[in-house]
């Protein structure tokens, strides 16, 4: 029987990829999303794949909509925490609102996820969660304090989380992606933007469907004795 997998943000941008790369694994998908209802629907008729719209930022929304997800499709073998926002600017000028919302969505969507289906996965002795980190989480990014705190607090999150799944057959990586050609990419202002990539080695942004081949192995059968890992799929831009 098909696995099934539940993506957040996961009918645009890196998430979108994520969801077609796991269905041409033979996985069935459901792509969370948050506010692009025409964009959804597009994805929806183009792919097959179901959107369901929630917040990931709010615990009980992913409770309630987990267990319909699990109730209309089975149950849930794969998250990948993907949804994020950014709220950039530098410290002067972030307000606690953009504080709030990024750790909120990027971080708290992970623990949420995870209540809503962890132990689900425990019980049944197979379980694959990806967090989707990032490079600034790793190595912080002027005018991201709270996203680098959020992608940072993620990597720690992965490895703890690892730890408890470790001897029920559940994995939990996460991946650190660099700068990927995606519209919140898009939004970094051209001239900051083109400092940035200059400094990456491969000399280019990368494609969402090259972080998307990273979440299909981690969630493959073959990856079962990877688990607390990050992947960094970055360009050579950080390197430790
Ligand atoms: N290091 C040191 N100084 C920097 C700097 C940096 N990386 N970037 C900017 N500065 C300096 C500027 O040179 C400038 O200095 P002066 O005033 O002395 O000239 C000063 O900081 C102000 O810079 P800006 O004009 O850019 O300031 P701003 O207030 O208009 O904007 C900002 C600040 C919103 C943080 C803007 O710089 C910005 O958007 N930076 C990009 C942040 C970024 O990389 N976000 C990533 C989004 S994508 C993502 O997050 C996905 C992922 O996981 C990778």
């Amino acid at each position: 029987m098909a696995r099934i997998a539940v993506v957040t943000g996961g009918s645009r941008g890196i998430g979108e990829a994520i969801s077609l790369k796991l269905q041409e694994e033979g996985v069935t998908v459901v792509a969370n999303y948050a506010g692009n209802d025409e964009k959804a629907r597009e994805f929806t008729d183009r792919t097959g794949i179901a959107a369901m719209k929630w917040d990931v930022g709010d615990h009980q929304a992913c409770l309630d909509h987990c267990a319909r997800i699990a109730e209309e499709f089975g149950p849930i073998d794969i998250v990948v925490n993907n949804a994020g926002i950014t709220r950039d600017g530098t410290l002067a000028r972030m307000s606690f609102d953009d504080w709030q919302d990024v750790m909120r969505v990027n971080l708290g969507g992970c623990f949420n996820m995870a209540k809503a289906t962890f132990g689900g996965m425990v019980e049944r002795g197979w379980g694959r969660i990806v967090n989707i980190g990032s490079i600034n989480g790793q190595a912080g990014q002027y005018g991201q304090v709270n996203y680098a705190a959020a992608k940072s607090g993620i990597h720690g999150f992965t490895k703890a989380l690892a730890q408890e799944g470790a001897k029920k057959g559940v994995t939990v990586n996460a991946i650190a992606p660099g700068y990927i050609d995606t519209d919140m990419v898009a939004a970094v202002p051209a001239p900051v933007l083109e400092k940035i990539v200059a400094k990456i080695p491969v000399g280019r942004l990368g494609q969402a469907d090259e972080i998307a081949r990273g979440v299909a192995f981690l969630c493959s059968e073959n990856a079962g004795f990877v688990t607390g890992s990050t992947m960094s799929i970055n360009g050579g831009q950080h390197m430790y």
